[in-house]
């Protein structure tokens, strides 16, 4: 079936929007748009993280407000909140930021330091494609390749950290929870820009997409707050389903990860912080193959939105419910275009 109704559901804790407030400060800030799709009798909104700070996925909200955050637990002054300003508080001995990433989030905490002035470290998985790498490292950093899939390249990046090495991941561990929690708040700002971009209306099913869970965790708990009665659906690659195989365990399992063109969403563990949520909060799990996250691609491109492969999961998860489960559809049905498009997101493993 690839899809698992949550019977688990319960009540979540509310996220907040503080991080909107931050982001909307920022020099040459913008709301990224939110575009009203219709494929064939499909309809349903989508937020555009194509573009945003400059940047090809959303993944800088978390990155920008999690090392502001930190930097305010080092006694940043209140009221200094420009990256400028920021950069010009710092002093020697700078820290060094360092990080493990599928791609995108690597490349906006490599941003984030060269915003700052400040030395970046990324580690990737064995096997990241070379248009990621150079990605990363045209932001000034320095790309390692770890010795095994992402897992790996966390661990790695973890044994980097020291007083003055301040490691930046988007993923909770055992002893490591506080960096994730405000990369969440930081992604929430895309909810709450599309809270006040719908209006009136309210979304009936959001489809989020879900590698280590942390995008998943903000849209919930702020979900939570504006549309109680939203049905949220966890979408990820079958070649790596974490979620899936959590829930259907009832507690969060490490799995096997395969090659995925869904590159962003290849992890084989949830979020420590996640998972909790996702349980209660997540109406259910869904897992979509290549053919079918490629015949969403090929969707987007036809309507002038071409999107990254793990950007269209949520596409490919609404394509499927309109077919196999046409009950879950509302009239206002949400999705988050994670990312833009890029050459290494071919499908050709299909
Ligand atoms: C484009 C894209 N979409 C969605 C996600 C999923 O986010 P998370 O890992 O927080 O679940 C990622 C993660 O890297 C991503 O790169």
């Amino acid at each position: 079936m690839r899809f698992i109704r949550n019977s688990q559901c319960g009540p979540v804790s509310l996220g907040d929007d503080r991080a909107f407030s931050f982001h909307s400060s920022l020099d040459g800030y913008q709301p990224t748009p939110l575009h009203q799709c219709q494929l064939d009798h499909l309809h349903f909104w989508a937020k555009d993280e194509r573009v945003r700070m400059g940047l090809p996925a959303f993944k800088i909200l978390g990155a920008s407000y999690a090392v502001f955050r930190k930097l305010q637990s080092q006694g940043l002054p209140e009221g200094c909140s420009s990256f400028p300003e920021m950069a010009a508080w710092l002093q020697a001995p700078r820290p060094q930021l360092v990080t493990a990433t599928d791609g995108n989030h690597g490349r906006a905490v490599a941003a984030v330091a060269r915003w700052l002035g400040l030395q970046a470290h990324v580690f990737v998985p064995e096997g990241t494609a070379d248009q990621r790498i150079d990605a990363i490292s045209s932001e000034g950093a320095q790309v390692h390749v770890a010795p095994g899939n992402y897992e790996i390249a966390v661990q790695w990046a973890s044994q980097r950290v020291s007083d003055h090495v301040w490691l930046i991941q988007d993923t909770a561990f055992e002893g490591y929870t506080q960096i994730p929690q405000w990369i969440a708040e930081g992604y929430s700002t895309m909810v709450a820009e599309t809270r006040d971009q719908l209006g009136h209306r309210t979304p009936e099913l959001i489809a989020v997409q879900v590698g280590v869970g942390t995008l998943a965790q903000a849209v919930v708990q702020l979900a939570a707050k504006y549309w109680p009665d939203a049905r949220i659906l966890g979408v990820e690659p079958e070649r790596a389903p974490c979620l899936y195989a959590s829930i259907q365990a009832g507690t969060r399992v490490q799995v096997d990860t395969k090659h995925t063109s869904m590159t962003g969403l290849n992890c084989g563990l949830l979020s420590a912080n996640a998972w909790s949520t996702l349980r209660d909060g997540l109406h259910g799990s869904m897992l979509i193959n290549e053919v079918e996250a490629e015949r969403a691609s090929r969707s987007m491109i036809s309507m002038g939105l071409p999107t990254g492969a793990s950007g269209v999961a949520g596409v490919a998860a609404l394509q499927r419910i309109q077919n196999e489960f046409p009950d879950w559809l509302g009239t206002t049905n949400l999705v988050f275009l994670t990312e833009s498009i890029n050459e290494s997101d071919e499908f050709k493993d299909l």
